[in-house]
């Protein structure tokens, strides 16, 4: 039994370890490590006072995946439900047949399954760092007038990479029978467009396990992981005979491949069926953790660097 999860992880991986020793599954693991996360408020990029988008509200995105079955189910753009990771489960504990659900409709269903709904997500100091970064860039911060009069085109600038304001969580765990899961929540990146969805709900992107073979999941940015299947293509590199290593070199070198003006900072880690694991990252220094149920406490190891020189394009509002 293992439980590996990005760095910022570490505030969850305690509970998760105790539910896979007391015989909880892959799926409870995750979704109890996740959790945590969502609740810290000092955690930007993640649930409960995250960075809002540029209308100042937030909306988080997240998805899990039962590696036995490959059912999935996930949640974005929701708001006023801090654990978006257990409405993303109960999507497909209630045996929807759908796999994601988004806006308003992730809030109807988070409504009429209970769950836990909090009418502030977002803290005063979060609300005046968000005003500042507008009134750094010429506006009086007014909502309204953001959402009446103005092109929102032309702030799209302001958006910024998840993983320079800290990072969306990643969990993935293998329990007693030898089952997989993974789970991904973010807020995605701060003063993003409204309406913009990032890999983390949507499975084979931002997401993917597979008892087979094995499981990915990956921060950064999201429209990269989109663009290149990252979380299923690692997944069938392994399919494919590939070492977990081969496999996660791989994948990550697919997002170096891509075109386009924006590329950035990309992040994944990954475990194979028989528990190895690996975390790669486009930056040096970057770390990602994990324990065994028999572990007192988890480890951090450095990721793998594979370089992915940043392109940003210069269309943005100066
Ligand atoms: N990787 C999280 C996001 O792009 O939203």
């Amino acid at each position: 039994m293992i439980i590996i999860a990005s760095h910022n992880g570490a505030i969850g991986i305690a509970d998760a370890v105790r539910t896979l020793n007391s015989g909880g599954s892959a799926m409870d693991a995750v979704e109890i490590g996740i959790r945590a996360v969502e609740a810290d408020p000092d955690d930007h990029s993640v649930g409960y006072n995250g960075y809002p988008n540029i209308l100042g509200e937030l909306e988080l995105d997240a998805s899990i995946m039962d590696g036995r079955t490959l059912n999935s189910g996930a949640v974005a753009l929701m708001r006023g439900y801090p654990y978006a990771i257990s409405v993303a489960r109960q999507v497909l504990e209630r045996k929807l047949p759908h796999v994601l659900l988004a806006g308003e409709g992730a809030e109807r269903f988070a409504r009429e399954i209970d769950a836990e709904r909090w009418d502030d997500m977002l803290t005063d100091e979060i609300r005046e760092v968000w005003r500042r970064r507008l009134a750094a860039s010429g506006s009086s911060g007014d909502t309204p007038e953001l959402a009446a009069d103005t092109s929102l085109l032309d702030w799209v600038k302001l958006a910024t990479d998840p993983e320079r304001v800290a990072g969306t969580v990643n969990f993935i765990a293998i329990d007693g029978a030898g089952d997989i899961a993974s789970g991904v929540s973010t807020s995605g990146w701060a003063w993003k467009y409204p309406g913009r969805i990032g890999d983390s709900p949507i499975i084979g992107a931002g997401n993917y396990a597979d008892n087979r073979y094995g499981a990915c999941a990956c921060t950064g940015m999201g429209e990269m992981a989109i663009r290149a299947s990252t979380s299923r293509s690692l997944a069938l590199y392994l399919q494919m005979g590939m070492t977990l290593r081969e496999a996660g070199r791989r994948a990550m070198s697919d997002l170096r491949d891509l075109g386009g003006d924006y590329i950035g900072g990309m992040n994944l880690i990954a475990l194979d069926r028989d528990g190895e694991h690996v975390g790669l990252s486009s930056e040096a220094g970057r770390t990602y953790i994990y324990q065994h149920a028999d572990m007192a406490e988890y480890e951090s190891v450095e990721r793998e660097v594979v370089e992915i020189p940043a392109r940003w394009a210069r269309i943005v509002r100066e």
